[in-house]
């Protein structure tokens, strides 16, 4: 069950998790970090499920997170994510982020498993990052798999309108997003590795997930079988409420720096 629920902190205040439980978080000999949306807000990236900024509030999901929808219109799809790729180069890791690339670089064994497909955890300096849904500066042959860059375009030029994807100059077929889309395998090695890392690991921290899309949202409940404490930093309640054992609710970039600070070195 949970144990503490706590009005948004300005800023992290570290009596705010028992001291024991911070005290299980500084002595982890493997600390699991999960990721969402919600962590790359503050840089001004819609969350997908936000009710009010939402990404999926303005478009469907069916028609351009899915092969389907692709398929069906490859030039509308491919236009939305050249847009997204444009807008996110256009952004800057935040506070949060920044927190966990420091937090990475004192443990001896961390591991970082996001579900955006932004680079601001690469950007802030962590590096070796788990992405279980892809990244969407990875696109890739429909067919044959090779990888193919992105269009170079920045915003406002890249605003979403529709553009012909390009042709894979080795088989001829259409390049793809490099995102993992709805009723797709998660890259078998990247599920591998998260999943061990719960089975292994001896504190979890969840952050900015609203946890409703698996296998990434069943991590905290297996490193939690597996004997982890698991903390949720998520200013909203979540799926994930019941999973976790303590909650901090506030912003990432609220509650990232001073609880990093508050684990010491
Ligand atoms: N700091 C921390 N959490 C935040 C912040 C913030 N500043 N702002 C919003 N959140 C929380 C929201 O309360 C919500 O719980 O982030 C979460 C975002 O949820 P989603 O939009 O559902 O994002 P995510 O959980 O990453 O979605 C999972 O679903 O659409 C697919 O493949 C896509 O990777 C994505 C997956």
């Amino acid at each position: 069950m949970p144990q503490t629920d706590h009005a948004a902190p300005t800023a992290f205040d570290a009596t705010v998790l028992p001291a024991a439980a911070l005290q299980r978080l500084r002595d982890a000999r493997h600390l699991l970090v999960l990721t969402g949306a919600g962590i790359s807000a503050e840089s001004g990236i819609p969350t997908f499920r936000d009710a009010m900024t939402g990404l999926w509030a303005t478009f469907d999901p069916a028609q351009l997170a899915t092969r389907e929808g692709f398929l069906a219109d490859p030039p509308l799809v491919w236009g939305w994510y050249v847009w997204r790729h444009a807008m996110v180069a256009g952004t800057a890791p935040n506070a949060g982020h920044q927190a966990l690339a420091e937090l990475a670089g004192r443990r001896r064994r961390f591991t970082l498993v996001t579900q955006n497909v932004d680079d601001l955890h690469e950007r802030a300096g962590s590096g070796d990052v788990v992405r279980l849904h892809g990244s969407l500066a990875a696109a890739r042959c429909l067919r044959c798999s090779r990888p193919h860059p992105m269009p170079a375009l920045t915003l406002p030029a890249a605003d979403g309108s529709r553009i012909e994807p390009p042709r894979c100059p080795a088989c001829g077929n259409l390049v793809r997003p490099g995102v993992v889309w709805f009723g797709e395998h998660l890259p078998a090695d990247a599920l591998a590795r998260a999943q061990a890392a719960a089975d292994d690991a001896d504190a979890m921290l969840v952050v900015g997930t609203s946890g409703l899309v698996h296998p990434a949202a069943g991590l905290p409940a297996r490193a939690r079988a597996a004997g982890a404490l698991v903390v949720q930093v998520n200013p909203q309640p979540t799926e994930l409420d019941a999973v976790c054992h303590h909650h901090l609710r506030g912003t990432a970039t609220q509650v990232l720096p001073g609880l990093v600070r508050a684990l010491g070195g």
